[in-house]
């Protein structure tokens, strides 16, 4: 039978990365931050949650508030997400739970963005991100997705920057190794919005796909960029199935 054997061998090849193989950013944390991250009291982002909670009932100047249209979003926002970044219609925009939220804001608030890093938006992603805290990453990577999932795969393989290396080498090949005092993980960026100690506040994938991108003397692409869009999508695929931690604590 060595015409299955060789299939079955392709074909684990072929699979992408499941939840088996990718393990959470929590896993490679010292355990006292592991710890710290999981005690609401000494973990500074919850105060960032308590606060998109606030944000969430409060009435703009004209138009509803979110509460309004988003009656008991423990329940109705509950899973939500785990779906983003996802693809909108019909517009065919690729959103991450951000870009979603500013576009209720802009077109159903009839408000000016938020922008992006600012501490509403940051604070109501990591809210809305908390009410999916322990369900599984469930994105769609097929149909229209499929494009931006495969732009952000190849973005994921490029060899970039002044040091030549890509986010496989660090994040599937250099995985448990130490750099700089941290230990590398997969890269999975299932606890953003996180407080970070570095930045000493609470931050968004992007700025930390940003610190990665500098760190290896790369181009730093836009906050809500395409190219960090479809990036976010191709970890949020290899990373499905694992639990949503937000808010997490990193380094
Ligand atoms: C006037 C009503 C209205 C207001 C105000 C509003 N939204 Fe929405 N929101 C909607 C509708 C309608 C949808 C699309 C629901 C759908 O079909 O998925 C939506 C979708 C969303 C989603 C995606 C849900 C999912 O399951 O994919 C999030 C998150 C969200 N809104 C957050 C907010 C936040 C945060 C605010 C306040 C800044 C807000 N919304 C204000 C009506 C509103
Ligand atoms: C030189 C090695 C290296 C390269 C190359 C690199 N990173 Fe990182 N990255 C790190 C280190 C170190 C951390 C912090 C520890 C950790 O969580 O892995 C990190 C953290 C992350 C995180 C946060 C994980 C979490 O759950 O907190 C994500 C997401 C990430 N990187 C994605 C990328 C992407 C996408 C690229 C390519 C643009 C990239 N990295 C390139 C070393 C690297």
């Amino acid at each position: 039978m060595r015409v299955p054997a060789l299939l079955l061998a392709l074909l684990s090849v072929l699979a992408p990365a499941s939840a088996d193989e990718i393990a959470s950013g929590s896993t490679f944390l010292s355990p006292e931050l592991r710890r710290r991250q999981g005690d609401p009291n000494r973990n500074p982002a919850w105060f960032w949650v308590d606060q998109g909670k606030e944000l969430f009932a409060e009435k703009p100047a004209t138009g509803q508030a979110c509460l309004g249209c988003h009656a008991d979003p423990a329940a109705s926002l509950r899973g939500a997400a785990t779906h983003y970044p996802q693809v909108d219609r019909p517009s065919g925009k690729l959103l991450n739970l951000e870009s979603r939220i500013e576009q209720c804001r802009v077109e159903r608030q009839r408000q000016p963005a938020f922008g992006y890093e600012s501490a509403e938006l940051l604070s109501l992603t990591a809210y809305v991100a908390s009410l999916s805290r322990g369900l599984p990453m469930s994105v769609r990577t097929d149909g229209p997705a499929r494009p931006f999932y495969e732009a952000g795969q190849a973005f994921f393989e490029r060899r970039q920057g002044q040091l030549n290396l890509s986010c496989k080498q660090c994040h599937d090949g250099l995985v448990g190794q130490k750099l700089r005092g941290d230990t590398i993980s997969h890269g999975a960026g299932t606890g953003y919005p996180a407080y970070r100690l570095e930045w000493n506040t609470v931050g968004s994938l992007h700025r930390r796909l940003r610190a990665c991108s500098l760190g290896v003397r790369a181009t730093q692409f836009d906050y809500g960029s395409p190219e960090y869009l479809a990036l976010e999508l191709y970890l949020a695929g290899r990373a499905e199935g694992l639990p949503v931690e937000t808010p997490a604590m990193r380094r």
